[in-house]
């Protein structure tokens, strides 16, 4: 990259509503780290967007700000380069989200996958709070107030992706100007990790999460209940592929493909037992996992330096934000600091 060029802009963020697990990691954690050098990165620590289904309980969104950053911190994202910001100190973003929302109908809205999805999971039905209906449209605003060029995601949030690019193009199409632009979304290699019986994917609320700063007991164990495929498979029998919960980790968590594929062929002949599978997990998980726990301790130790960490971060994405929500503003003719009140007070 030459001096003088634009780094491209990536907006990424999570609910903080507990600690970040694996599932995170592979999700996007991972690809955030190895993007921070090329590209300007903004994290968003969405805690408004948390708050749309935990109204009632607060605290578990606020007593987890602070946590997540450290997760951040800890997986190697580099405060120093990346943008960690919390939603709710950028007041921009909801005054973004309430113009961008006049340009979406409610029937669009109704059919998001993923909030469909959420409501049943979450047993919502019978009362589905009107923000966390609305919550794509706010995600749209988190997205394009930091004028990203890239979203790294996992594929559950497409539909998110989806729908910023037809907000933008809306916007584009009645305001002109270019204040808003497209973006592309950047999905991972592996797909969402599987839980470990195999019947949904990890994820916190499901309460099978292994947690970042898992012990090596904790490590332990979760690899020992990776479900196999199959049940009451004997070490002669055939070991299956599909379905198999210890090889979808392998897959995500093993960088020697032709000694894995080694293994899978002898797996499936038979006479190799899961527990050698789950050998080869191990060491692995245990890797990624100690380097993030230890600086995690670390961390805690001086949450100052976190907290500065944070705060810079948001005052940066505040920044930003506050020049798109000035454009955006400019475009429909409402920005009247800088019309009928320039120069005045
Ligand atoms: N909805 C995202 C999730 O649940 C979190 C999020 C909020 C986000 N704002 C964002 C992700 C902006 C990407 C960009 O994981």
């Amino acid at each position: 990259m030459t001096s003088g060029q634009q780094k491209k802009i990536i907006l990424t963020g999570d609910r903080p509503t507990g600690q970040l697990h694996l599932g995170h990691y592979v999700g996007s954690l991972k690809s955030r780290v190895e993007l921070q050098d090329e590209y300007e990165v903004f994290i968003l620590i969405a805690d408004m967007q948390a708050l749309t289904d935990n109204a009632r309980t607060p605290e578990v969104v606020s007593s987890n700000v602070l946590e997540v950053a450290c997760d951040y911190i800890a997986a190697g994202i580099d405060p120093e380069r990346t943008h960690i910001v919390i939603q709710s100190m950028v007041p921009e973003l909801a005054e973004l989200y309430m113009y961008l929302s006049n340009l979406v109908g409610v029937g669009r809205v109704e059919r998001n996958p993923t909030v469909k999805a959420e409501i049943q999971q979450k047993g919502m039905t019978d009362h589905v709070p009107a923000g966390f209906f609305m919550y794509p449209v706010s995600q749209v605003a988190d997205i394009v107030g930091f004028g990203a060029d890239l979203v790294p995601v996992g594929d559950d949030q497409a539909p998110m992706l989806e729908l910023t690019n037809d907000i933008v193009q809306t916007f584009e199409s009645l305001y002109g100007g270019g204040a808003l632009k497209p973006i592309e979304g950047m999905y991972p290699k592996v797909g969402r990790l599987p839980a470990p019986d195999g019947k949904a994917k990890m994820s916190k609320s499901l309460g099978n999460a292994l947690h970042l700063d898992a012990s090596d007991k904790q490590i332990k164990a979760f690899v020992n209940s990776l479900y196999p495929g199959i049940d009451g498979r004997q070490i002669a029998d055939p070991g299956v592929i599909d379905g198999n919960v210890i090889l979808t980790y392998l897959d995500a968590f093993d960088d020697d493909a032709d000694g894995l594929e080694e293994l899978k062929q002898r797996y499936v002949k038979g006479g190799v037992g899961d527990s050698e599978l789950k050998k080869r997990l191990l060491p692995r998980l245990q890797a990624l996992i100690e380097p993030i726990r230890e600086k995690r301790i670390e961390l805690n130790k001086d949450l100052n330096f976190v907290k500065q960490s944070v705060h810079k971060g948001t005052m940066a994405g505040r920044e930003k934000a506050g020049r798109i929500l000035s454009g955006v503003k400019s475009r429909m003719g409402i920005n009247y600091a800088e019309t009928l009140f320039k120069g005045i007070a």
